[in-house]
């Protein structure tokens, strides 16, 4: 067996922390959890008051990126800017074609983040601060085209072009929802719903894949390559893709016919190694902040829009004997971000496969806000974590 304190000694290697529970990464301005109490602020600004009050999203991503709230002026150039560049190159659209009609959105949206670098490559210097602007202006334009196109393409559509008249989250939803054959009317309850989720999802520090993009960004890349690494680390089960397993776990309980208690069972049994998705944080102690404010948006969305369903009823059923149950007492589990987003999001009409997709456009404005804090940082070294060897000793090889 490995003896820790002799190889620290001999080595000068520091610690060995699985999952990172103990070790910061970084110095950050941008967010603040306090995860105890449940609390979450950027740059200072309690989230409740950004989603509840009047705020809009791209605002919000110039407070993330830049420091402080725009002014009118700011964010109306900010916004007419990425108007100016949301069309995706013409060439762009074969790589959509070129994917299997039943790939995964994310996997699509990923891919296609990497291949726009391939466009850009003359002024997408990371040491460039006009060119750092000018990508964050970029990805914040396209992300939503191509997921949308991702979407489409998963459904057999075809894809339509922006219409800049319309705001970032309004041309979103045409995107998706719109088709070549008949004029897309814009639902206001559905756009501000769907804006409000997005600006709780914008950022929220070194989670998975912030720290995937800064381990990224830390060698050098640029953007594009640092953001489609981060979908990919967003993209797993235990991260944002709990968003999809949670609305399937729920059609799994309906299905099943068993009965929520059966499931609640099974996951403190550890039975099949299931687990109540969309619960538990690593940070999160008490219930996340963003799930309190989507619970109380799901059954008001779910109302304007005239849906009933009845995996949202199934979900407060579990919550409300998961809350009562000493297992998730003692270890503290509390319902997530992406407990109940599923259930608005199926109600808006997008597929469940899609679901991390949306959740992509939310963080992208905190992924490029941590990239650029990093970039700025004279402190910033390439991220090369130490490992502990606990392999074979020398042996010599004797040849075949
Ligand atoms: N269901 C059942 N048990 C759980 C759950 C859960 N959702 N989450 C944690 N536990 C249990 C663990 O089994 C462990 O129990 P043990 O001590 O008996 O072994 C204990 O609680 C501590 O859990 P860890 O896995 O050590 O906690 P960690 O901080 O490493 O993981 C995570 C956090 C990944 C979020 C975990 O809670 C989980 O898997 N949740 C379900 C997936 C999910 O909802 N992810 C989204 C997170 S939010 C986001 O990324 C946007």
């Amino acid at each position: 067996a490995i003896d820790v304190s002799t190889f620290t000694k001999q080595t000068g290697f520091t610690a060995l922390d699985y999952g990172f529970v103990n070790t910061a990464s970084t110095m950050s301005d941008i967010t603040y959890i306090d995860g105890d109490q449940g609390i979450l602020r950027y740059r200072g600004y309690p989230i409740e008051q950004l989603v509840k009050g009047n705020a809009s999203f791209l605002e919000i991503a110039w407070l993330l990126i830049y420091g402080e709230l725009p002014t009118a002026d700011q964010l109306g150039e900010f916004d007419d800017k990425i108007r100016h560049h949301t069309l995706l190159h013409e060439d762009l659209k074969n790589f959509f074609t070129a994917m299997p009609a039943g790939a995964h959105p994310m996997a699509v949206l990923s891919s296609a983040v990497a291949a726009l670098s391939t466009y850009y490559e003359n002024d997408s210097d990371p040491d460039n601060p006009e060119h750092v602007d000018l990508t964050n202006i970029r990805l914040l334009a396209k992300l939503p085209v191509i997921a949308a196109y991702a979407h489409k393409k998963s459904i057999g559509q075809a894809f339509l072009y922006p219409d800049n008249k319309l705001s970032y989250v309004e041309n979103f939803l045409r995107l998706n929802f719109g088709n070549m054959a008949e004029p897309y009317e814009i639902d206001p309850v559905m756009a501000k719903a769907l804006e409000r989720l997005l600006i709780l999802h914008e950022d929220h520090e070194q989670n998975a894949s912030t720290s995937t993009v800064r381990l990224v960004g830390s060698t050098g890349a640029d953007q594009f390559a640092s953001i489609a690494a981060g979908i990919q680390a967003l993209a797993g089960p235990l991260h944002g893709g709990a968003n999809e397993a949670v609305l399937n776990m729920l059609a799994q309980i309906r299905d099943s016919g068993q009965g929520v208690k059966r499931f609640v069972e099974k996951v403190k049994n550890k039975e099949d190694g299931v687990k109540l998705m969309g619960f538990g944080h690593r940070v999160y102690k008490n219930y996340d902040p963003r799930a309190k404010l989507v619970k109380e948006s799901a059954d008001e969305v779910l109302a304007a829009l005239g849906v009933h369903d009845p995996l949202l009823d199934l979900a407060k059923e579990l919550e409300e004997i998961a809350l009562e149950d000493d297992y998730f007492k003692e270890r503290r589990l509390y319902p997530n971000v992406d407990f109940y987003t599923g259930v608005i999001y199926k109600a808006m009409g997008f597929p469940t496969r899609v679901f991390t997709v949306l959740f992509a456009i939310g963080r992208l404005p905190g992924w490029l806000a941590h990239w650029r804090e990093q970039n700025l940082d004279p402190r910033n070294k390439i991220g090369r974590p130490q490992q502990l060897y606990t392999g074979s000793p020398a042996r010599e090889y004797r040849g075949a």
